[in-house]
């Protein structure tokens, strides 16, 4: 298994594929809520199998020079539990260094708080409410 940034039309493909599966379908959200304007700014992280298979994936982008924000997390729902997702964070997190990058912000759903907190996120406060039901907790770490 390894990280890579999609850069082929299958590669993007399985990559929104799988970010719609893991973070949009269990809620009954259409097809294109996976989207979001700004992705084509962002830097993505896929990590994918030894076939080439997508696995997990994730972005990055910079809010300010100084600060970094993940979003849209998931791994494969088979493969959840086997704590892949450090996997691309700590890939995403040396690519926030090389921008000069000094933290990472990110809203955490509260089933991923303790995943975030072992790989050294810090509860800020508790945000918002996605779909009327998942709350979210806003959550940072010094890079
Ligand atoms: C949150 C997520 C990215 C973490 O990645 P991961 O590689 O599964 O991380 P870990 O292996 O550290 O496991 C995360 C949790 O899943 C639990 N888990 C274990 N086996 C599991 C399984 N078969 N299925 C689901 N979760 C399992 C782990 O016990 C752990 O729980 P804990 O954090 O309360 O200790 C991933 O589980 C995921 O994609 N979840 C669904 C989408 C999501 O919520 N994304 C985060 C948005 S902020």
């Amino acid at each position: 298994m390894k990280v890579i940034e999609p850069a082929t039309p299958e590669q993007f493909k399985q990559y929104y594929q799988l970010r719609y599966d893991t973070l949009r379908k269990p809620w009954d959200q259409p097809e294109g809520s996976e989207r979001a304007e700004d992705d084509e700014q962002a830097i993505h992280a896929m990590l994918v199998d030894d076939e080439g298979e997508a696995v997990g994936v994730c972005r990055l982008h910079l809010n300010t020079p100084q600060e970094g924000q993940i979003r849209f997390m998931g791994v494969r729902g088979d493969k959840q539990g086997l704590r892949l997702g450090d996997r691309l964070l700590s890939y995403l997190e040396d690519r926030a260094r090389q921008l000069g990058a000094t933290s990472i912000t990110l809203q955490a759903r509260e089933n991923a708080v303790n995943f975030y907190r072992r790989n050294g996120y810090d509860v800020i406060e508790k945000s918002y409410l996605l779909f009327g039901s998942i709350q979210h907790y806003k959550m940072a770490k010094q890079l």
